[in-house]
């Protein structure tokens, strides 16, 4: 049997999410964790050594400059995506990007540029949730025509992370994360996911953005992401960035709209909901609930499609992989989007890939400029 080559991949950024993208390398054939690299490079370090991998760096330079590397994975916060992506891409070496894209819809477009001149680059985005297998369901079954035209879409994305004023992260740093926390950081994810299943776009928002604590405890040395120790030390920090929103939309295929986004909903860590609301059925799937799809009708039973890969399509089949009754969970979606990357990598590329790509994901950038301009005009914003 021919042996392929293995592609060789570099982890940038070994923080909350970089630790993910680690597991999920090490999950797909045909990829070889080789490098990892954090400018807190002690940590760097200890992740090489846990995971025995081959090569350490301090940094992207130092990435950049191993030929052996194919594909390099940006998992450092958002400041950082445009300049990191733009010189990847430039190298020559196939990018991963953790979303969002870019803090403004000004340096997504500038990456999107510099992307158009480096075509033999696959560049995918991050927006794990459409990756779902009973989210690709969803779409499959919408496809089919088993939702009849889409009416109405809601649903919502809750955490609690925010709830405490000694809760902080550079997410609430406009200078780190952008002009948005809750919609960039978590909305994104539930705009991509609803236009990835419904093949349409939102292009008008009215949306109500609430920073409810206007000044919190930021401490003094740096804290993990999502881990709720009180700091000892601290500085007050006024904070502009919202921990709520609520977006009302309109999507080009005639749908109306509604979500909300909490950052500060005591007992959610990952509520991550999609209601789709059809002239011949409904459906709804929660994050929380992975395995399951709720369809709805007003003249026959209400069910749940129980995930099963002996009885879902081909199409969707490919995105799953343990037997029915052994729940997937959050990371194994992950890792599913993941692998839809690399399968693109080695494919003859004819087809549109699955994952997101620089254009939708620029597109949430812009989607999230506009509901941040709506919440502060008090108006419906078209984009
Ligand atoms: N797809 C998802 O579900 C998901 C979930 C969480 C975070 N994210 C995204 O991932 C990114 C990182 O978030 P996080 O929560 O892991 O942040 P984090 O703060 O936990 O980790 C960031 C890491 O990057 C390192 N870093 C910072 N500057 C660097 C530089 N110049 N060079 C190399 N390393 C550097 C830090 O030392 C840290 O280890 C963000 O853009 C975030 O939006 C995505």
């Amino acid at each position: 049997m021919a042996n392929v080559k293995k592609m060789k991949v570099g982890v940038l950024g070994l923080g909350y999410i970089g630790a993910s993208h680690i597991d999920a390398i090490r999950r797909i054939p045909g990829c070889e964790l080789y490098a990892v690299a954090d400018s807190n490079y002690e940590y760097a370090l200890s992740k090489a050594e846990q995971y025995g991998v081959e090569k350490c760096y301090r940094s992207l330079d130092e990435l950049l400059e191993d030929r052996q590397i194919d594909v390099i994975h940006n998992c450092t916060p958002n400041h950082l995506h445009t300049e990191i992506n733009t010189r990847i891409i430039q190298t020559g070496k196939h990018l991963f990007s953790e979303k969002p894209l870019a803090r403004t819809y000004a340096e997504a477009l500038e990456l999107l540029e510099t992307a158009g001149k480096h075509p033999e680059t696959v560049c995918g985005v991050n927006f794990n949730y459409r990756m779902n297998p009973m989210v690709q369901e969803m779409k499959y079954r919408i496809k089919k025509g088993d939702l009849g035209d889409l009416l109405i879409v809601s649903g919502a994305y809750q955490q609690d992370w925010l709830l405490h004023d000694t809760d902080y992260n550079w997410r609430l740093e406009p200078e780190i994360c952008g002009i948005s926390c809750a919609v960039a950081d978590i909305g994104s994810h539930w705009m991509d996911a609803v236009q990835h299943v419904t093949g349409s776009k939102i292009v008008e928002v009215m949306a109500d953005l609430v920073t409810f604590m206007p000044y919190r405890k930021k401490p003094l040395k740096q804290a993990e992401t999502f881990t709720n120790n009180a700091p000892a030390e601290y500085e007050l920090r006024k904070i502009e960035n919202e921990e709520y929103g609520a977006v009302m939309f309109r999507m080009d295929n005639g749908a109306h709209g509604i979500y909300h986004v909490s950052e500060m909903s005591a007992g959610h860590g990952c509520c991550f909901g999609i209601e789709l609301n059809g002239t011949k059925s409904s459906m709804r799937w929660n994050q929380e609930e992975n395995d399951r799809l709720w369809m709805g009708f007003r003249d026959g039973d209400n069910r749940y499609i129980i995930r099963n890969p002996n009885t879902m399509s081909d199409e969707v089949r490919r995105y799953t992989s343990l037997a029915m009754g052994h729940p997937e969970g959050w990371n194994d979606a992950f890792c599913g989007n993941i692998r839809a990357f690399y399968d693109y990598i080695r494919s003859d590329r004819s087809q549109p890939p699955v994952f997101a790509t620089l254009d939708e994901a620029a597109y949430m950038v812009r989607l999230t400029e506009a509901v941040v301009k709506s919440s502060k005009e008090r108006r419906w914003i078209s984009v």
